[in-house]
């Protein structure tokens, strides 16, 4: 393939090129995964419907730019190198029924919101991306589900079936790759369009909903953090003289798990002004625990393009294979390009984690560490309701802050499964939501999700963590 750089000598390019090496690697075309083994796909019944539905996609426009990708990069090495911190929330998965306005806007407003509480109590620009705008494939665990004696293939998330169980709803439709990407471009349209012009009140605590924390015994602590932030903008904004939603620029990126491989393809594209291929569906894919196979497809997808590349790390990955994947997917061990997120579940992360950060810390290896304290603490109830503790997704976090100093390696982000909304899905926070509890307000038709304050509980808790932490230090 004829490299991009030689065709054009613009100077956004040779700036570039001092800090990335200019090429692509071997072997690798945005089709070379085919050859690969792919798990997790859906089985299309008619090729030549799949096809039309994918050449369609291949003309749409695209849902970001290179340039916005890159300076994400960018903003991952910082937090990488602890200038800045990592926080990436937003559901499990995205439905087409919820792509509605109070939906969009309560999520943004939490993230922002839990932002605000981060940059004040780090003293860290905080790095927002959202798990929206594209996070509709889903990773199950089998291929097809039986009930009352008829099986029929499995929900696979909204960009592929229904999940309502009767044969036409769980048939693989392509026409859902085309409704994902118009449902990724109402949502990132929206977003773009809060951030420019609206939510300016958001940056004052006085207009946040903290009726929560009156339930908390660290209720006082809570109230001095908020009107802490409180005071703080408003000494800004009297030392500027203006309000703080006119000269702070929010920036926010979009990640979701590049799972259905045909439908990422297809917005994998060539820019006129950067170097080799962008995945222009999303700032920031990541690969999931069920496909981070070093041979399989998705790391093979995922090799050739540019964006930053998240992997999901859990407790069966070992040392060696977790080296292999970054050499692949990393190999000029290069800051914002990868990073891991471990999921490991509060009761294993003790054991399971040290030895990854030290082969990685030993290899000196450049990767920015996340903590995703959710996949790893789901449970089932004696019910079948599936639920995640409050505690113990506090508790895995709290452990990671404390492994990665104990390694001499850095947390440098948190990873969330979160909503707007007032849901009852996780148990404890604050309210200490019960079991009765959940069926009040149980709305994810997969992961449970923290709420709205569970959210904004858990920020809190993280600055009070490091605050901790340099205290001891
Ligand atoms: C997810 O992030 O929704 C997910 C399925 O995670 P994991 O791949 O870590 O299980
Ligand atoms: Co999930």
């Amino acid at each position: 393939m004829m490299n991009a750089a030689v065709q054009h000598g613009h100077d956004p390019m040779k700036r570039e090129s001092r800090v990335a090496p200019v090429r692509n690697p071997e072997n690798w075309s945005p089709t070379s995964w085919r050859a690969r083994t792919a798990v997790q796909q859906p089985s299309y019944a008619d090729p030549q419907e799949l096809e039309s539905a994918l050449h369609k996609l291949r003309e749409l426009p695209p849902l970001v730019t290179s340039w916005e990708i890159l300076a994400l990069r960018g903003m991952l090495a910082d937090a990488a190198e602890g200038r800045r911190f990592l926080l990436q929330g937003g559901d499990c998965a995205e439905s087409f029924d919820d792509c509605t306005s109070p939906l969009i806007s309560n999520r943004l407003k939490v993230i922002l919101q839990m932002s605000l509480v981060l940059t004040h109590g780090l003293k860290l620009p905080i790095v927002r991306v959202g798990r929206f705008a594209g996070q509709y494939a889903k990773p199950r665990s089998a291929d097809t589900e039986t009930r009352n004696g008829v099986t029929l293939p499995c929900y696979r998330g909204d960009i592929v079936n229904a999940p309502a169980f009767d044969v036409v709803s769980r048939r693989a439709d392509p026409q859902r790759l085309l409704l994902a990407h118009a449902s990724s471009a109402m949502t990132m349209n929206f977003v773009r369009s809060l951030i420019d012009g609206g939510f300016a009140d958001l940056h004052h605590p006085e207009y946040w909903d903290l009726a929560w924390v009156e339930h908390s015994p660290l209720q006082n602590e809570y109230r001095q953090m908020v009107e802490s932030i409180g005071n703080s903008l408003r000494f800004m904004e009297t030392l500027v003289g203006r309000s703080v939603a006119d000269f702070q620029r929010v920036d926010f990126h979009t990640s979701h798990e590049a799972l259905l491989l045909h439908y990422e393809e297809a917005q994998t594209r060539q820019v006129p002004r950067h170097w080799g291929w962008f995945n222009l569906s999303t700032h920031f894919p990541w690969i999931g625990m069920r496909t981070a196979a070093i041979d399989g497809a998705h790391v093979e997808y995922c090799r050739g393009i540019r964006n930053p590349i998240g992997v999901k790390v859990g407790t069966s990955t070992k040392p060696d294979q977790l080296l292999q994947l970054i050499d692949v997917l990393d190999p000029d061990n290069e800051a914002g390009r990868l990073t891991l997120i471990h999921r490991m579940g509060a009761k294993q992360v003790g054991k399971a984690l040290p030895p990854l950060l030290a082969a990685v810390r030993n290899a000196g290896r450049k990767v920015l560490w996340c903590c995703d304290p959710m996949h790893g603490n789901t449970e089932a109830l004696d019910s079948g309701v599936k639920t995640r503790r409050f505690e113990s997704i506090r508790d895995e976090l709290d452990q990671a802050f404390d492994i990665h100093a104990a390694e001499g390696t850095r947390l440098g982000g948190v990873h969330l499964e979160l909503t707007g909304e007032n849901v009852t899905e996780c148990l404890g926070g604050a309210r200490d939501l019960t079991e009765e509890d959940l069926s009040r307000a149980y709305r994810s038709s997969v992961d449970p999700r923290l709420n709205y304050e569970q959210s904004l509980e858990l920020a809190m808790l993280i600055v009070r963590k490091r605050g901790d932490l340099r205290a001891s230090a």
